[in-house]
C-alpha cells in the first residue's frame, strides 16, 4: 500500500539495508519518491525563511559513517548534507588516509568501524556486491552508495524524483539511456526503478559497451544514437567510465563522441521539448557536448544534483526509522 499521509510519514522498508532498487517493492519505490519530495520542498521553502527549522531531527544522537573506496563529489557529500539536515553527526573516511592503504581488508575496515557504534554505513566500493557483504558482517545499517557496475539506488531515485518533479508523472514517458550501459551502475538502478514505475524504456549504445545478458530486461536496443532518442521525453546520458574498460571498447573517443556524444544537432531527432539528464560527473566533449549540458531550458543536470539532498534525507530518515522501531 502506498502511505495515504505520505508527505508526512517517514518511509517503512522492509529491510534495515538499503542495497539496491531490485530489493525494493514498488510501494517502497513510490513511497521514498513521495517522501524525497517533500523534503525537497521543504529545502525549497527552508532557503527562503532563515531561522527556520523545517525539518524533523530524526536522526539526532545518531552517526553515520561514510566510507567511499571510490572519488564521489556529489553523493557523498549530499549524503553529509542530508544528514547533518535531519541532525546527525557524519564522519567521512578517506580510504586514501585509512589503514587501507596498509593492507586492511574490506571486511576488517567495516568491523572496525562497526566496533565504533555508527548507525549507518554508507559504502561505494568498486566492487559489485560489497555493500550486500558487509551488510553480513556489521551491526549498522548499510547504504549501497554505489558499488562496481551493479547498483547505485539512491541516484535512481534522485533520478526519478527529478523526472516526477519536471513532468509530474514517470508512467508512459519515453526515457532513452544512452551510453556506457555495460559499466554504468546508474543504468541498472535505472532500469529497475523507472521500468517498474512505468516509463517506456529504451537503451542506446554500442554493442561493445552492452553488458551480456542485457536483453533479459526486454528493453528495446538501438546501436545508433538518432534512432534511440527518436521520440524521446528524456535522453538520459551516461559517462563514458574508461576506468572500468577491460580492453578496447571503443576505437577512440573522438569517434564515440561523432557517433553517441548527444549534442544539440542529435537532440532535435527527440520529442520537440525533450529534456537532457545526466548523473555527473560529465566528460564534456565525450558523451555530451557543452552547449547542450549547460542548456538551462533543457538540461535537468543541475536540478539532479539538488536532488541529492532530499531523496538523501529520505533514505537516511527510512533506514533509521526501521532501527529505531
Ligand atoms: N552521480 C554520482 O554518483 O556522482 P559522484 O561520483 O560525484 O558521487
Amino acid at each position: 500500500m502506498i502511505n495515504k499521509d505520505k508527505n508526512n510519514t517517514p518511509v517503512k522498508l522492509s529491510s534495515k539495508h538499503l542495497l539496491g532498487i531490485e530489493n525494493l517493492n514498488s510501494d517502497e519505490m513510490l513511497n521514498l519518491i513521495e517522501r524525497s519530495d517533500h523534503f525537497a520542498n521543504l529545502i525549497t521553502k527552508d532557503s527562503n525563511q532563515i531561522n527556520t527549522n523545517n525539518f524533523s531531527t530524526i536522526l539526532s544522537g545518531k552517526t553515520i559513517i561514510n566510507l567511499f573506496f571510490e572519488s564521489s563529489t556529489r553523493t557523498r557529500v549530499s549524503f553529509e548534507v542530508a544528514c547533518k539536515k535531519l541532525g546527525g553527526s557524519v564522519l567521512n573516511i578517506s580510504v586514501s588516509g585509512s589503514s587501507v592503504k596498509k593492507g586492511e581488508t574490506l571486511i576488517d575496515t567495516a568491523t572496525t568501524l562497526n566496533a565504533m557504534n555508527p548507525d549507518i554505513l554508507v559504502i561505494r566500493h568498486h566492487a559489485a556486491g560489497a555493500p550486500l557483504l558487509l551488510s553480513k558482517f556489521i551491526d549498522a545499517s548499510v547504504i549501497n552508495a554505489g558499488d562496481g557496475r551493479h547498483e547505485h539506488p539512491t541516484q535512481a531515485l534522485l533520478d526519478a524524483l527529478t523526472i516526477k518533479r519536471r513532468f509530474g508523472k514517470i508512467a508512459g514517458l519515453n526515457i532513452s539511456i544512452c551510453g556506457d550501459i555495460a559499466n554504468s551502475r546508474v543504468a541498472r538502478s535505472n532500469m529497475y526503478l523507472l521500468g517498474s514505475l512505468g516509463a517506456n524504456l529504451c537503451l542506446v549504445s554500442p554493442s561493445t559497451l552492452l553488458p551480456s545478458k542485457i536483453e533479459n530486461f526486454g528493453f528495446p536496443i538501438f546501436n545508433d544514437l538518432e534512432e534511440g532518442i527518436h521520440n524521446a521525453d528524456i535522453v538520459m546520458m551516461l559517462r563514458l567510465q574508461k576506468e572500468r574498460f577491460q580492453g578496447k571498447e571503443i576505437p577512440s573517443q573522438h569517434e564515440y563522441y561523432n557517433l553517441f556524444g548527444l549534442d544539440n544537432k542529435k537532440l532535435k531527432k527527440s520529442a520537440p521539448n525533450a529534456l537532457i539528464m545526466h548523473p555527473g560527473p560529465m566528460n564534456r566533449g565525450v558523451e555530451i557536448d557543452s552547449i547542450t549540458a549547460d542548456d538551462d531550458e533543457r538540461s535537468l543536470i543541475t536540478t539532479q544534483v539538488e536532488m541529492g539532498v532530499a531523496t538523501r534525507m529520505a533514505c537516511l530518515e527510512a533506514i533509521i526509522q526501521n532501527r529505531v522501531l
